[in-house]
């Protein structure tokens, strides 16, 4: 264990955590996803998830990485030898691939906002323009390629810095301050006119909207915004060390992360409606709206940039998370070099990233399931993967491994005293997490329809 690196203080461990955590999957997807799935219903069901499914799978994977100080692989292999158990990693290994690849593309959508801003193209222009400049540079034949492709190489330089110098300082500083620039943008989002309409649609549900495709959208946004159900978190609770409290950095995290995406929000739903937008947008939601909110401020060009570079900021320490678990996982199982299995990493990010990157524009024919190589990548990681590794992950824990391993964990080796919230913990671990998520897998295949 000696050699392998460990997060330096506990704050850095848990700014590390919410920072995979806190990304574009707050400030990007959970707006387009709330706004395509009705507003209020969707986010009571994922409020929901995030509290009863979203804890219970945190510390699940926390007691996994904590307890054996390995990859997602090595760590299953030892905790169950013998099984077949270890093949779950698999599938958060190639969840973790093709969310890098789709992820990296929107990060790429971000450098070029952010070079926009820098270079003054970004204000004086109508809600119409907005929204052609955008369609024009996402359906564009190379440019979001360039920008993924620039995106990737600095996400490997990142990660070629190894844990502690590299993922630990990024992610200590820049949170806090997104946090408050968000702050100021509601202020100036909820003084527009209009804006209780933006308020009332994510905060006032409309029960008649759920149905089983807001159901797997909210859950599936649940576990992708808490960066859960891939062993991501796993990964990084592998270098935390025995002594952080797993419950309370599992709560700390889920509490922030739907802070800012309730921020994030709170954000973006005046200003849709205050302009008469369509909520319903999708993944362009957000492009389109906040470049109409800087230019309003006092200041525009200084928010434009600042926001772009913080959420650039926000997205890299996501990406580096994701990349880390198939980076841990090559070096420790395949004896690779921290070089040569981040290379392996970027290579396959590169090769999909670059396809899904062209779904906008060249390939958006191209579609499987009916579906683009992008939108692909995003549901069928998100809303199928995800929650199927939260249900072995949470058996995995509720029931396999030893009581005696468990305990170690939850006390951090008998030095910290059973909380209160040990026992309806293990009670969401062990039965209601996975009953709930395969309901709504259920819900999502139609079974109840053909019941009722
Ligand atoms: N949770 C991250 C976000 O909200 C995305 C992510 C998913 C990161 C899976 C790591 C693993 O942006």
């Amino acid at each position: 264990m000696s050699e392998r690196a460990q997060f330096v203080t506990r704050l850095g461990a848990i700014a590390a955590t919410v920072g995979s955590a806190v990304g574009l999957g707050n400030i990007w997807r959970f707006p387009y996803e709330a706004g395509v799935n009705g507003g209020g219903a969707f986010l009571l069901i994922y409020i929901g998830c995030v509290f009863l499914v979203g804890i219970p799978v945190i510390v699940s994977e926390f007691v996994i990485g904590r307890g054996t100080h390995k990859n997602v692989a090595g760590a299953l292999k030892q905790l169950a030898p013998g099984t077949k158990w270890h093949w779950v990693s698999y599938m958060g290994i190639a969840a973790s691939l093709m969310i890098l690849s789709f992820y990296s593309v929107v990060c790429g959508w971000i450098v070029e906002y952010l070079f926009q801003a820098i270079t003054g193209n970004l204000s004086g222009h109508s809600a119409g323009e907005y929204s052609a400049m955008f369609g024009g540079f996402v359906s564009h034949p190379w440019r979001p390629v360039l920008w993924t492709v620039l995106f990737l190489c600095i996400n490997f330089w990142v990660l070629r810095r190894g844990i502690k110098r590299g993922i630990e300082k990024v992610s200590n500083f820049m949170m806090p301050i997104l946090f408050l620039i968000l702050l100021v943008f509601i202020v100036y989002a909820l003084t527009l006119p209009g804006a209780a309409d933006g308020l009332k649609f994510l905060f006032l549900p409309d029960f008649s909207q759920i149905s089983p495709k807001v159901a797997i959208g909210a859950m599936g946004q649940a576990f992708f915004s808490l960066s859960i159900g891939l062993s991501c978190i796993l990964t990084y609770a592998s270098y935390f060390k025995d002594s952080d409290p797993l419950m309370r950095n599992a709560t700390v995290v889920a509490v922030l992360d739907t802070l800012v995406a309730l921020l994030s929000g709170i954000m973006i739903f005046p200003v849709v409606f205050s302009f008469g937008m369509q909520p319903e947008a999708g993944p362009k939601l957000v492009f389109e709206i906040l470049p109409n909110i800087f230019q309003q401020l006092p200041g525009g060009y200084f928010w434009s940039v600042l926001f772009f570079l913080l959420l650039f900021f926000a997205s890299i320490t996501s990406t580096i998370s994701m990349s880390e678990i198939s980076i841990s996982f090559f070096m420790e199982e395949h004896k690779m070099s921290r070089k040569k299995a981040t290379s392996v990493n970027t290579g396959i990010a590169l090769v999909f990233g670059s396809l899904c990157a062209l779904s906008f524009g060249v390939l958006s024919d191209f579609t499987i399931f009916g579906k683009t190589l992008f939108d692909l990548f995003d549901y069928a990681s998100s809303n199928i993967m995800l929650p199927l590794g939260g249900i072995f992950f949470a058996w995995f824990v509720g029931w396999y491994v030893d009581k005696r391993f468990l305990d170690d964990q939850l006390t951090n080796f008998g030095t910290s005293t059973v909380s209160v919230w040990r026992k309806p913990l293990m009670f969401c671990i062990r039965y209601f997490a996975p009953s709930v998520i395969i309901i709504i897998f259920l819900y999502g295949l139609g079974l109840f329809d053909a019941l009722l």
